[in-house]
């Protein structure tokens, strides 16, 4: 017998019986916060590319390692590998999602984007993968559309050493919500994923921010910036290429008011899918900006 073989057999035997959960991209900011979440218990699998002791190597550019990573699962957290050009994205995703499909997985959680952000320049790459997923005849699945994140905010909006937040940001205002309370919620779908089965849930934060309420939680003085000088700015920061139009374009839509409009209790899928009030996004933002974590 192969050692692949040995491993599948094995796999399948563990997973006789119970429900296996594989969670892809744990070494990243949201995958970290599900991997705590779920610690101890043996009925959940983690996966990266990073060499961490007990984890599932799982790099979705890397298409022939996947049948393995992926043997004996029955729900797969897609946690998504959103860095690079569309087309990289979407071939990532792609081998996933037919690796999947051909391991006998039987639910497929998916992290997704706001609906509220089908402006940002990263929002294709979500649209094609939620379309491959309803197209699969195969699969169930969830796709949790995150809102942009209070700590990439903390990133796109940091206080500079003058005193001041520049940031062309104008009037707008984001929904910005905590990871962690993305990271809750995804933990708690993946667990029980049935009665999520061919849900769309969106999932905005529960209170929009601009570049003034910024300013005033840093102490510091919000100065606008145009979209142009923000270019040139990215651009000789050392961003990759494909950086430089994803966060112009993250801002534009900010400043744009297209993601302004925040969850709420009444009709929020954040507040019901967490049942209990979400984490504030001005403290969040501020926490990350004083430990200099955001991103
Ligand atoms: N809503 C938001 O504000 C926001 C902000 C930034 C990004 N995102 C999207 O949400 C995802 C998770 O956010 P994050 O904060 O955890 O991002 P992050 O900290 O930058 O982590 C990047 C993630 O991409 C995964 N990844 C990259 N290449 C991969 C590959 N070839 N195969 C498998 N996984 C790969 C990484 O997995 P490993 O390193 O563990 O293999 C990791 O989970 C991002 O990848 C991006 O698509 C959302």
């Amino acid at each position: 017998m192969s050692n692949t073989t040995a491993n599948r057999t094995l796999y399948a035997l563990i997973s006789w019986g119970s429900s296996m959960l594989l969670v892809t991209g744990v070494s990243g900011g949201l995958g970290q916060l599900v991997a705590e979440r779920l610690a101890g218990r043996d009925d959940v699998v983690l996966g990266t590319r990073a060499p961490l002791p007990g984890a599932r190597r799982v790099d979705f550019d890397d298409p022939e390692s996947l049948p393995e990573a992926f043997a004996g699962v029955d729900t797969l957290l897609l946690i998504s590998a959103g860095y690079g050009e569309d087309d990289t994205v979407i071939a990532r995703h792609d081998a996933a999602i037919s690796a999947a499909e051909r391991a006998g997985v039987r639910h497929l959680v998916y992290t997704s984007l706001t609906g509220a952000g089908d402006h940002l320049p990263y929002a294709l790459a979500h649209r094609w993968t939620e379309r491959r997923l309803s197209a699969s005849t195969s699969l169930k699945w969830t796709v949790l559309r995150n809102g942009l994140y209070a700590e990439l905010l903390a990133f796109l909006a940091a206080p500079g050493a003058d005193g001041r937040l520049t940031a062309p940001l104008a009037d707008g205002r984001l929904a910005a919500v905590a990871r962690a309370d993305l990271a809750e919620i995804a933990v708690r779908v993946a667990l029980d994923p049935a009665p999520h089965a061919g849900r769309v849930y969106e999932l905005a934060g529960p209170r929009a921010l601009g570049g003034a309420e910024l300013a005033a939680a840093t102490g510091t003085a919000y100065a606008p910036e145009t979209l142009a000088d923000a270019r040139k700015r990215i651009s000789a920061s050392g961003a990759l290429d494909f950086q430089v139009p994803m966060l112009v374009g993250t801002y534009s839509a900010i400043a744009g008011g297209f993601l302004a409009t925040p969850d709420t209790p009444d009709t929020g899928d954040l507040h019901a899918l967490l049942g209990r009030a979400p984490l504030d996004p001005l403290e969040v933002y501020a926490e990350a900006v004083g430990a200099g974590t955001g991103r």
